[in-house]
């Protein structure tokens, strides 16, 4: 393929100034901006790129502190158990746990979500009760409900969206009653929107119903309290925050996760097993069987590092820059709709939408031609495509290492493309 890369301005004294976080700097600690400096990646909502803080604390635990963790009693083991379990202790931290135990390592925000389907739906649930979601849910907090209320019959239903891009909050009295379990997205991956997770969850225990937090888009993005939320679940991934890929995180209030049944057995999960049956572990090392992703692990504690210096209020007001600077920029290009609310204020960073009839593939094939990375399809959100009567949208999304030139070499590329694909 030959690229026609836009070239983007360095820095220059005074550019950064006035701006929460100065993205320049930031970019210096990401590799891959150095290795192609024309690439405008937009696609952080898909998985973020990582720092070398991050790369460089998973190679140094694999070059020096590499054994496998709770098992051996030889230093070296001890050692990588010991840190292991500071990322654990960090993660606690980021989220304001109340302990790190309340926090269990998975691969990614969709095995947490398993996880809590499985366990809740099979032993919790009652057959004949009901789990709420939201029609804007990714689809891995709506398969695995599906999945196993087909073992037990429960039913599940859906808060709907209303025309502007927001949850309808008139149907969340209705929806919650009856319900075991609600489970929604804290910050949508298609449409932007932040839910009040707190308001939420204040429902769902009024309606007896624990609370199930998607925060794949929100903890990478702003700060999340847990406690203040008040959830009984939170699931989030470490690559959307700058840290390595197969490690993740479920959330969980210790006395639940207590007596919950877990989801997967093996190593590592049991206190003691016998032919006839077994004990479990204590949590949260009762839901983490087999060898869990150590190095992963470490890489997600220096990424949350990363995150804290910089500081999460930062990186928010930061990307309410950027977004607001797009959802401008994009409102202003004949043949562009925008989908999900018009408020940047209720937005998290990023922007889906559509050019004219140009199908998003085709569209996001043509600005990689410009070395534009952003993601086309339906984002794993189907229901909510089918809600906008769409069948795809193309996205583009913001993080601390995206400086505001970007939205203007977008939205340059976007008035090519309206020429090549001949939009009337
Ligand atoms: N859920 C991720 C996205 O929205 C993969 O791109």
């Amino acid at each position: 393929m030959s690229w026609r890369s836009y070239i983007l301005p360095s820095r220059s004294e005074g550019m950064a100034s006035g701006l929460p976080i100065d993205p320049y700097r930031v970019r210096e600690d990401f590799p891959i901006f150095k290795q192609d400096k024309g690439l405008v990646y937009l696609d952080s909502t898909a998985t973020s790129q990582k720092p070398l803080q991050v790369l460089e604390a998973v190679k140094q635990f694999y070059a020096k502190q590499n054994a496998n963790v709770h098992r051996g009693v030889y230093g070296l083991s001890v050692e990588a158990t010991e840190e292991y379990e500071k990322a654990r202790r960090k993660v606690a931290e980021l989220i304001n746990a109340r302990s790190p135990r309340e926090i269990v390592f998975v691969r990614n925000t969709t095995e947490a979500l398993n996880l809590v389907a499985y366990s809740l739906g099979l032993n919790r649930v009652r057959a004949d009760g009901k789990v709420v979601l939201t029609v804007m849910e990714h689809h891995s907090n709506i398969v695995p409900w599906q999945i196993v209320s087909k073992h037990r019959g429960f039913r599940v239903d859906y808060v709907p969206i209303t025309s502007d891009g927001y949850l309808d909050m008139s149907a969340v009295e209705e929806k919650l009653s009856g319900s075991d379990v609600f489970s929604f997205v804290h910050a949508s991956n298609v449409l932007g929107t932040i839910n009040d997770a707190k308001y939420l969850t204040r429902k769902a225990h009024e309606h007896g119903a624990l609370a199930v937090v998607d925060a794949a888009q929100s903890v990478p993005h702003m700060p999340v309290d847990v406690q203040d939320i008040g959830c009984d679940f939170m699931a989030f991934s470490g690559h959307k925050m700058l840290g390595p890929t197969g490690i993740g995180v479920l959330y969980g209030r210790r006395e639940l996760l207590e007596e919950m049944e877990p989801f997967m057995g093996g190593g590592e999960m049991i206190k003691e097993v016998y032919l006839d049956r077994s004990e479990w572990n204590e949590v949260p090392w009762k839901f983490e069987a087999g060898t869990p992703n150590i190095a992963g692990a470490v890489g997600l504690g220096a990424a949350v590092d990363y995150l804290k210096k910089i500081g999460l209020d930062k990186v928010r007001d930061y990307e309410h820059i950027l977004t607001s600077k797009a959802l401008e920029a994009l409102s202003e290009l004949k043949h562009v709709k925008i989908y999900g609310p018009e408020n940047p204020r209720h937005r998290c960073g990023l922007v889906a939408f559509n050019l004219g009839d140009i199908h998003p593939h085709d569209l996001a094939s043509y600005l990689d031609g410009f070395k534009i990375c952003v993601r086309a399809g339906h984002h794993c959100a189907m229901p909510t495509h089918t809600w906008l009567g769409l069948t795809a949208t193309t996205r583009a999304s913001f993080y601390i290492y995206n400086i505001p030139d970007e939205v203007e070499v977008l939205v340059d590329a976007l008035k090519k493309a309206a020429v090549f694909f001949k939009l009337s």
